[in-house]
């Protein structure tokens, strides 16, 4: 039996019609280099890398101050592998995703000693370092290097389904979106249509209430000659969240100092700044109780807090203790006094403390 499987294909007119509101509209940002009378002009590949990789999985406005702060700190892929693991961690702290830093390093650390500095310059090479899936590959080669390949987030997803009305739900649908766009690349500005795609998706063609009458792809809109433009891109219904369990333990001493400690090197927050907590995990909860506090004290129930990661929301009952500088205490801690110290409270933005353990603090405080 034959099964024929349609490829919807894209407007000719599509890619033209994109780079025009690119070159009027497109948004400042500061990875970005603007087009300049319609040509997309080079981009320096390490800026690329950096913005693409902290945008995974999070906003614009939430990378910015990451960025420039990387940049300051580290204006080459040379600064960045010679940088201290501990310090990258630190910078990175707040902005989630851990393993995104430590690939970060890894990679820029393979670019100096196996490429001599330079990234290579197609999607399908750059997608075999370290922490660089297909997404990432795609964008950091066309905009960088003008190498003529689809780039497909989650903003493109929407503009290209709804312009092609793709009833396949996500994931599945990403492919046709994919090879949708493909033979519409333009080979002078593959990274700028990328970006068109990526604007418009984040700015006219939004999730709810699309404008769509400012849209300059409208009359090319399937979804929209129909009315049916919020319906796409088709979602599989989402599997409820659980809720995860556990305690934390914040010990403040007179001295405005606060125990913290280094997590493990596997799992979630890997390698990350913590206070002490009970052993929650994805898959189970903790002791939430003051009995499995990490040393004796007087400890006060302080509040709860939770927080949201990718899988499963976790809620914190959090502790408090003061202690007396003069004590010695830190011995009646049970974890091995290597994984730990004092921390000045002044000074907290100087460890690598992920948000969930700024919200704690903030709790206990
Ligand atoms: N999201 C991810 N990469 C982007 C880019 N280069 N421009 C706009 N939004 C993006």
């Amino acid at each position: 039996m034959w099964i024929f499987v349609l490829t919807q294909t894209l407007s000719r007119s599509t890619a033209p019609l994109l780079l025009a509101w690119y070159d009027r509209h497109a948004r400042d940002l500061p990875w970005r280099i603007r087009p300049v009378k319609g040509q997309q002009l080079s981009a320096d590949p390490y800026r690329v890398w950096l913005s693409e990789i902290m945008l995974q999985q999070t906003t614009v406005t939430a990378v910015k101050p990451y960025y420039e702060k990387f940049l300051s700190l580290w204006p080459s892929v040379a600064d960045l592998a010679s940088a201290e693991d501990e310090a990258v961690m630190v910078a990175w702290a707040g902005l989630g995703y851990y393993s995104r830093a430590r690939n970060l390093l890894k990679c820029a650390r393979t670019v100096m000693s196996e490429f001599s500095g330079q990234f290579p310059e197609t999607a399908s090479e750059l997608q075999k370092l370290p922490g660089i899936g297909p997404y990432t590959a795609a964008a950091v080669a066309a905009i960088a290097f003008r190498d003529p390949v689809a780039v497909v987030d989650g903003n493109v997803e929407r503009v290209v389904t709804r312009l092609l009305a793709i009833e396949q739900p996500l994931p599945q649908a990403k492919e046709l979106v994919r090879s949708a766009l493909q033979p519409i690349i333009p080979t002078e500005r593959p990274g700028d249509l990328a970006q068109a795609s990526m604007d418009l998706g984040a700015t006219l063609c939004s999730p709810k209430r699309p404008a769509c009458s400012l849209c300059p792809l409208h009359e090319n809109c399937l979804a929209f000659s129909v009315g049916t433009q919020e319906r796409f891109p088709v979602k599989l219904p989402k599997t409820k969240k659980p809720t995860r369990k556990g305690a934390a333990f914040v010990l403040v001493r007179d001295d405005e100092q606060i125990w913290l400690q280094k997590r493990g090197p596997n799992g979630l927050l890997a390698d990350m700044t913590e206070v002490p907590t009970t052993n929650w995990s994805s898959r189970q909860d903790g002791e939430t109780s003051v009995i499995a506090a990490p040393c004796t004290a007087d400890w006060k129930n302080a509040g709860q807090i939770r927080h949201t990661f990718t899988h499963f929301h976790l809620e914190l009952s959090v502790y408090s203790a003061a202690q007396n500088s003069q004590a010695g205490s830190s011995t009646a801690l049970t974890s091995p006094p290597d994984l730990g110290w004092w921390s000045d409270l002044d000074t907290l933005n100087e460890e690598a403390l992920p948000n969930l353990m700024r919200k704690v603090i903030a709790c206990a405080l």
